[in-house]
């Protein structure tokens, strides 16, 4: 009998309890455990930089800007997965918008240029992409600059019929500013927290470009505009480090 694979999103530990259940049910996994496994996505913080002006080409590939003349500068990542229900059910024609500082760590938005950077030309700053019918959505980018205060993290906002369903951020496995970052520290449980930290590989042995997969897991009720509050402000600053994280990603020879 065939069974679906085992999403990224369950930790381990739930994986076996799956595995288990497998066995002990002859393969046969009802609707109801299934979705008693998924974790929900934490929310996390907007921050202060969700663009106050959007860029006119908003695509999901933010490595290039329509009639650009160079592409950003930065690691190229992909990332990419499905959006369900709690109860397991892919959402199809939903919006997922992605915010990220570029390779200097600024953003697309009107304070979003840290003091003596320039935010890079080249990079899209912010795009989005419509979920398909198996509630598939991927992002072609950069890897986020990084900033004073934060580890290396994407925006996300998920939105279904104009109302917003979650605001969250991404994290990259490994980085190790993860570990202080007190945005991360405060999202949802530990194994929510997990849930939001993703391996980003190269995508072929010896790629200099990095890619990832990730699940998107909502509830059913459109989030309260408080709970996706704005963080702190104030311009980021850049912080040495950027050699730290190559080195755990792709290793030191990099
Ligand atoms: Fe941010």
């Amino acid at each position: 009998m065939k069974t679906s694979p085992a999403p990224f999103h369950i930790p381990l530990s739930r994986r076996r309890l799956l595995h288990s259940l497998l066995l002990t049910t002859g393969g046969v996994i009802t609707g109801s455990v299934y979705a008693e496994a998924l974790t929900l996505t934490p929310r996390a913080t907007e921050g202060p930089y969700y663009p106050d002006h959007l860029p006119l080409d908003q695509d999901n590939d933010l490595t290039m800007i329509l009639g650009g003349k160079a592409p950003a500068s930065g690691i190229i990542t992909e990332f990419g997965g499905r959006l369900l229900n709690v109860d397991g059910r892919p959402i199809r024609d939903a919006a997922v918008e992605l915010w990220q500082a570029d390779n200097n760590g600024c953003y697309i938005h009107s304070r979003g240029a840290q003091q003596g950077k320039e935010r890079d030309p080249g990079f899209q700053g912010y795009g989005k992409v419509e979920t398909n019918a198996k509630g598939e959505y991927r992002f072609r980018t950069i890897l986020p600059g990084l900033y004073t205060g934060r580890t290396l993290h994407y925006h996300i906002r998920v939105k279904q019929n104009d109302k917003s369903m979650l605001t969250t951020q991404l994290f990259i496995a490994g980085v190790p500013q993860n570990d202080r970052d007190g945005i991360l520290r405060s999202m949802g449980t530990a194994e929510q927290r997990l849930s939001v930290i993703r391996e980003f590989t190269p995508k072929s042995p010896g790629s200099k470009e990095l890619a990832a997969a990730w699940d998107i897991v909502i509830g059913h009720t459109p989030e309260d505009p408080e709970q996706s509050g704005r963080g702190p402000g104030g311009p980021p600053r850049r912080r040495d480090g950027d050699q730290d994280i190559k080195d755990a990603l792709f290793g030191p020879s990099f």
